[in-house]
Parts: C-alpha cells; sequence; structure tokens
C-alpha cells in the first residue's frame, strides 16, 4: 500500500437544489446542500428515506442536473457521467449473458483497452476482492454477496478516482455485509479512493467513515457534519468502546427526529394529518 496522500477525487458540491415535479405539483426534494469529499476520504451520509440521498448521488454522477448549485470533481464542473466516478447500486446491475470477468472487462472494452491489458486488470481487481476463482462463473451462479464484490469491481475496472456507493450492501444479510465492509475498506485504502457511500445502517456508516453527513426530512438539507476520529484499521471490537458507542447514540438521535419528521410529512400528504406517533389507537382508526 502506498503511503503517498492522494491529490485527486476531491468532490465538492455547493448550494446544491433540487425541485422535481409529481402528479402536476412541483416541490424541493434537497435544498441548498454544500458537502465534501477531500481527496481519498471515506464519507457516509445519512438520512430518513426520501430526504434526497440518491438524487444527490446522481448529481455527483453526473445522471442529473441541480436545479440551483453546483457539484465538482477535481475542481471541474461535472456535466454528465465520467469514468473518473465509478458508481455502485443497491441492486447488482451485472450483465447476466457475461461472465463475471467480462463483466468486470466491460467498461475497459468500451473505452478500448485492448483485451490482454483488460484481462490482466480484471484478474488483478478480481484477486483483491477474493473473486478470482470465480472469473468464469455468471452472475446466477453467485450469492448476492458475490454479485456485489463483481459490481464493486467492475466499477474499480476504470481506475476511478472516486466511488459513489448507494446502500450498496443493503440487500446483503448482516454476516455478508460485515465481511463486505471489510473488503471495501481493504480496497479502498490500496486503491486510494475518495468515497462517497449511502446507507441506512448507523453503525455501519461510523465503522467506515472519516466524516457522516446527516440529512433532513424531505426538502433534504444538511443537518450534521459528524467526524468519525477512530483510529484506523477498524476492527469488530471498536464497535462497542465508548467513543464508537457514543457516535452511535449522536447519529440515532438526530435521525430519528428526522425520521418521525418525515412519516409525518408523508402522512400529512396523504391527509393523514401531521403526527403519526401521537395519533392513538382511536386517531389511526379515524384516519383509516
Ligand atoms: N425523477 C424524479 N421525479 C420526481 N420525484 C423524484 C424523482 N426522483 C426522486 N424523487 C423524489 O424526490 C425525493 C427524494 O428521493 P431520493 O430517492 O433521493 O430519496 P432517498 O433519500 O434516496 O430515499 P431512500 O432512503 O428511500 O432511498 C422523494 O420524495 C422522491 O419521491
Ligand atoms: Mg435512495
Amino acid at each position: 500500500m502506498s503511503t503517498e496522500n492522494p491529490t485527486s477525487g476531491h468532490i465538492e458540491a455547493k448550494g446544491i437544489s433540487v425541485r422535481f415535479s409529481q402528479n402536476g405539483r412541483s416541490f424541493d426534494a434537497v435544498s441548498g446542500v454544500d458537502l465534501e469529499v477531500k481527496p481519498g476520504e471515506f464519507v457516509s451520509i445519512v438520512g430518513p428515506s426520501g430526504c434526497g440521498k440518491s438524487t444527490l448521488l446522481n448529481i455527483i454522477a453526473g445522471f442529473l442536473q441541480p436545479s440551483e448549485g453546483e457539484a465538482r470533481v477535481d475542481g471541474a464542473p461535472i456535466r454528465g457521467p465520467g469514468g473518473d466516478r465509478g458508481v455502485v447500486f443497491q441492486q447488482y446491475s451485472l450483465f447476466p449473458w457475461l461472465s463475471v470477468r467480462k463483466n468486470v472487462e466491460f467498461g475497459l472494452k468500451m473505452q478500448g483497452v485492448p483485451r490482454t491489458a483488460r484481462e490482466s486488470k480484471a484478474r488483478t481487481l478480481l484477486g483483491l476482492a477474493g473473486l478470482l476463482a470465480f472469473e468464469n462463473h455468471y452472475p446466477a451462479q453467485l450469492s448476492g454477496g458475490m454479485k456485489q464484490r463483481v459490481g464493486i469491481v467492475r466499477a474499480l475496472a476504470t481506475s476511478p478516482q472516486v466511488m459513489l456507493m448507494d446502500e450498496p450492501f443493503g440487500a446483503l444479510d448482516s454476516q455478508t455485509r460485515v465481511v463486505m465492509q471489510e473488503i471495501l475498506t481493504n480496497m479502498w485504502q490500496q486503491l486510494q479512493l475518495s468515497v462517497l457511500f449511502i446507507t441506512h445502517d448507523i453503525e455501519e456508516s461510523i465503522f467506515l467513515s472519516d466524516k457522516v453527513y446527516v440529512m433532513t426530512a424531505r426538502p433534504g438539507r444538511i443537518k450534521a457534519e459528524i467526524p468519525i476520529p477512530l483510529p484506523r484499521p477498524r476492527t469488530a471490537e471498536m464497535t462497542s468502546s465508548p467513543e464508537f458507542l457514543a457516535i452511535h447514540h449522536q447519529l440515532k438521535a438526530l435521525i430519528r427526529e428526522e425520521s418521525l419528521a418525515a412519516m409525518g410529512g408523508e402522512l400529512g400528504e396523504a391527509g393523514l394529518g401531521g403526527k403519526p406517533w401521537h395519533l392513538g389507537t382511536e386517531g389511526v382508526r379515524a384516519a383509516l
């Protein structure tokens, strides 16, 4: 592992707002968001469902333009998707008709990289992820955790400086998730990437990150920026340390407030009144 500090992969978003229209009404999904991922940093975003986490990630991936504000990678405004940013989603988006190695090679093939060079790169990355023995398997022959590892390796194949990950381990069981977290941390350190990671799992966000952003309920704003000063490498034992538990407690309280606000907003929009946790049995009956 190189000890030099990475110099690229710097994400900056300033004053990002996104306005969507749904059923003839327009609303702000995200409002005035500033965020930064420094080169080589691992940053997570947590927040209630619907607060605009995926929307923000899609802006940085270049799939969506903000209504206001600007996002930059290494100083250059983001105008669309690019090989400098690898993206991994919750659903495994592998090509079922291609073998594991061909899936990983796909982006390189599109870039015109010759066969031997792309085979060798794919095999190196598959080795790092413990998947070399499966290079000739097809996605249908793999477990969920393996598919997601292939998805990560595929996103890494074009040597991005930045990885954008939207709940990549959301569909995995908790044991597989822990293994995936270790594999990801390992690859992040070896490849000196910057990572922007979305998760619903507070423990996961603390375990992986240098910094966690907490978003408010819709319209999503940054409610808090929590540094995670735990030493690296992180270990399973650390998750029961007083420092870890104190951060966990703080994040949980911040997110709980916003989840309640989000549920209140949704019920309000559905004509069911504002505060579900105050409805009581009679209130629920009346609402239904
Ligand atoms: N293309 C779109 N058109 C209209 N509304 C959209 C669009 N994409 C997202 N939204 C709305 O914007 C809000 C934010 O959505 P987003 O998917 O970013 O939330 P999220 O924080 O990722 O939620 P979750 O945790 O459930 O994945 C939601 O109310 C969603 O319904
Ligand atoms: Mg989402």
